[in-house]
């Protein structure tokens, strides 16, 4: 026993690694290791009482001695053993997962109407939401005695100016930039003063549409809707037009969108009409075109005013505007990613 006390010293003091240690465990607590064998191999039959407590004493003390400088030797190396590990990478180890912000419903609705009207070669123009009383009243033919242009519906700058209250502000402004023909789309924000509630906001998004060449009809106007439309909610829509006044166009109309939910059945959504009201436009005011130095025997021209807040909410199904101005990241994360 007193040999194999001495040579597993010499093994664990020759071990270089957590292996080599673990080897030395088998060999001699193992199954068939030699402190085990010690105890089978002794001939107990042969002893004496006192003998065989001196003996079990021995091997006892043997076990303990070589259990505890194995479980010391195998410490030491797995303390050792880090400092080599810490800067090895493991390639095969999981990504960590990482957290991408998702975009508006206004954004993503946006950007969708952008593409659309960018095919059929429209032009991107935002204009300032901080917008002289001028483009955003005078030029679109609002006299100074509209009820639009009181305190309660218009925030008013210190300066004289005022936040445009609709994109129909970019009309005149395009108009003297680019001259005639143009094709443009305005998205932006527009504002407000009003009380809120779940339908309204003092803050929202609209998309107002142009079309200025020579012979522009209500045929044009109804071509580029319906494949607008049809292309945002991936299905053939159908629409119709009523009457609907607005000072900067003439005719102007309500453009209705076939009813998506019921077909024109008559739902809840559609008020059992089989028709929702969605976009109001018309054929450029004569009286537009000269505010934008463009001649009306010469051109004509059609414009609309999608209102964005409202698209998003249609093809979302957002039942609270002020969820849109909230940022409250629950709501938000609900929306399509893109990256
Ligand atoms: N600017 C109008 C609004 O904010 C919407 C509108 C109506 C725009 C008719 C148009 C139009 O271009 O033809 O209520």
């Amino acid at each position: 026993m007193e040999e194999i006390k001495q040579q597993l010293a010499a093994d664990l003091a020759a071990a270089k690694s957590a292996a080599d240690i673990e080897n030395i465990r088998i060999k001699y607590l193992g199954k068939k290791g030699l402190v085990t064998n010690a105890a089978k191999s002794a001939n107990f039959g042969a002893m004496s009482v006192e003998e065989k407590k001196q003996f079990g004493q021995k091997l006892n003390d043997l076990k303990n001695f070589a259990t505890e400088s194995i479980a010391q030797a195998a410490e030491k190396a797995k303390s050792a053993a880090p400092a080599k590990k810490k800067n090895a990478i493991d390639l095969t180890m999981p990504g960590e997962p990482s957290t991408i912000g998702s975009l508006h419903p206004v954004t993503l609705v946006q950007m969708e109407l952008e593409s659309i009207f960018q095919g059929m070669g429209f032009m991107v123009y935002t204009g300032p939401e901080c917008e002289e009383e001028f483009f955003n009243f005078d030029a679109v033919n609002i006299p100074s005695d509209h009820p639009a242009r009181e305190m309660q519906d218009t925030y008013w700058m210190t300066n004289g100016r005022l936040m445009r209250t609709h994109t129909s502000a970019n009309q005149v402004r395009t108009m003297r930039k680019f001259g005639a023909p143009l094709k443009a789309i305005f998205p932006g924000r527009c504002f407000r003063n009003e009380a809120t509630d779940a339908c309204h906001e003092n803050t929202f998004y609209q998309c107002e549409g142009l079309m200025i060449d020579k012979n522009i009809s209500v045929a044009n106007l109804i071509a580029v809707m319906k494949t607008a439309l049809s292309e945002i909610f991936r299905r053939d829509v159908k629409v119709r037009l009523r009457p609907g006044f607005f000072p900067f166009v003439e005719p102007g109309f309500e453009l209705d969108l076939n009813c998506l939910i019921c077909g024109g059945e008559g739902c809840p959504t559609c008020k059992n009409s089989g028709w929702l009201e969605l976009i109001p436009c018309g054929l450029v005011h004569p009286n537009v075109l000269r505010f934008g130095g463009i001649d009306p025997e010469e051109y004509s021209g059609f414009a609309f005013g999608v209102g964005l807040t409202r698209l998003a909410m249609m093809k979302y199904g957002i039942r609270d505007i002020r969820l849109l101005n909230d940022g409250d990241c629950r709501f938000l994360q609900q929306f399509p990613v893109i990256v």
